[in-house]
């Protein structure tokens, strides 16, 4: 029987009291009166449980010996081998020999520790705060029936005093948390906000290069050949001979705006597809550019690539046509090879080319690299533009993830 005067409990629960102050976390709180509590109540593992403000988990502390329910949070409430306690059912629990006690042991009890450390005697008190029960005390002992009726008072004691600050500190790591998740949050909001802008300026820049291209091209063609009418109007002898040239340059004219409103509005994409949309630019751009360029193009999506919604098909078809440009223009490459992918999870664009790769690059954006990553981050697909280190070149590559099909469907 261990048997301590009144006074010396008292000067104990004083000491703790003192020894609480300035603790701002429930560590360091546990660490700075466990050896004090154990005068009071004598145990080799020591942990005080907290309830988390949705009331489903709950945390767990520990002194002494460590254990898994220090190490495993946080973890539900019903899977507590002193669940009634947390609930509320029962003011206390205190067993001689926790191995043997039916209590601890229900389906889906999280009580592995107590073989594990070999705690036989337990005593375990609520914290309370205004009737409300926060967490637990537990003390734990390697002995068999070491705990009476008056180290529950005890420890009831102890729990009143370690109450109002772990609910203070429980109410402070809540507030933390909610300052992060709102910051995350607003920082995510923030991100968008800035792609949708640059998106806007993207697509406002695309508008005024078209706006440019019909002035400088088509009208300024145009305005030649009217005035070369005028002119030829004004004259008696106009033969079919003399109208030729005219002929000539308005079909010119009139492939420039078919070739500017094309580059506006990927017709061939929704029409033919994506691969033939692409195909169709490579084919196109490698010839106007004039190089020797070889280029393949797999398809290995099995039509996934044609399902997705047209935004999304647009801006992956825009980076599939900024990366071939960039190719053509800037590698000096003998071949381009694009492949598109499906994996359950993602849909994949790979623009290769075996050129001069990115380490000449005077800058490594003119806006079109940038205008890809934007594009990519609106419809939340990941872009990387790297070098190839096996062949050299440049790898552009695209991965939009995709949801998983929901079951249930009436698959072949
Ligand atoms: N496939 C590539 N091979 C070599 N260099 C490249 C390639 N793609 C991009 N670059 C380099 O990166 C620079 C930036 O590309 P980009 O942002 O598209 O701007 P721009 O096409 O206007 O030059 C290019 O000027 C070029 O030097
Ligand atoms: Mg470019």
């Amino acid at each position: 029987m261990r048997n301590l005067a009144p006074a010396s409990v008292f000067d104990h629960y004083l000491n703790i009291s003192r020894l609480l102050a300035g603790q701002l976390d429930f560590h360091s709180v546990i660490q700075s009166v466990a050896a004090e509590i154990s005068h009071v109540i004598p145990h080799d593992h020591l942990d005080v449980c907290i309830i988390l403000v949705d009331e489903q988990f709950h945390t767990a502390y520990e002194t002494g010996l460590e254990t898994d329910w220090g190490r495993r949070f946080p973890a539900p409430v019903s899977n507590s081998p002193i669940r009634t306690l947390l609930w509320g059912e029962t003011e206390y629990l205190l067993t001689d020999d926790a191995w043997s006690d039916p209590q601890f042991h229900f389906q889906g009890a999280f009580s592995h520790p107590i073989f594990h450390q070999s705690l036989h005697s337990r005593l375990h008190v609520p914290l309370k705060v205004q009737g409300h029960v926060i967490g637990a005390l537990s003390c734990s002992s390697h002995r068999t029936g070491l705990y009476t009726m008056e180290d529950i008072e005890n420890a009831r004691v102890i729990a009143d005093l370690l109450a109002p600050h772990f609910f203070a500190i429980r109410a402070a790591d809540q507030a933390k948390r909610s300052a992060i998740v709102e910051a995350e949050a607003r920082a995510r909001e923030e991100g968008l906000r800035l792609g949708a802008l640059k998106l806007t300026e993207a697509l406002e820049a695309e508008r005024q290069r078209i706006g440019m291209d019909l002035h400088d091209q088509i009208l300024a063609d145009l305005t030649r050949l009217s005035r070369r009418l005028e002119r030829l109007a004004r004259q008696p002898d106009v033969t079919g001979e003399a109208l030729e040239p005219l002929f000539r340059g308005l079909q010119h004219s009139m492939h420039d705006l078919r070739q500017i409103i094309e580059e506006a509005k990927p017709s061939v994409l929704q029409l033919f597809g994506f691969a033939q949309a692409v195909e169709n630019h490579l084919e196109r751009s490698i010839q106007e550019s004039a190089a020797t360029l070889t280029w393949s193009l797999k398809d290995e999506t099995g039509g996934a690539i044609d399902c997705l919604e047209q935004s999304v098909s647009i801006a992956l078809f825009r980076i599939g046509q900024e990366a071939i440009n960039n190719a053509i223009r800037h590698a000096q490459a003998s071949s381009i090879e694009v492949q598109l992918k499906a994996s359950e999870s993602a849909l994949t664009i790979e623009v290769m080319d075996d050129g001069l790769g990115l380490g000449n690059a005077r800058r490594l954006s003119g806006g079109g690299i940038e205008n890809m990553r934007t594009r990519a981050r609106l419809i939340s697909a990941r872009f990387a533009i790297k070098a190839k280190a096996a062949t050299g070149g440049t790898l552009v590559s695209v991965s939009l993830p995709i949801a998983a099909k929901p079951s249930g469907g009436a698959a072949a």
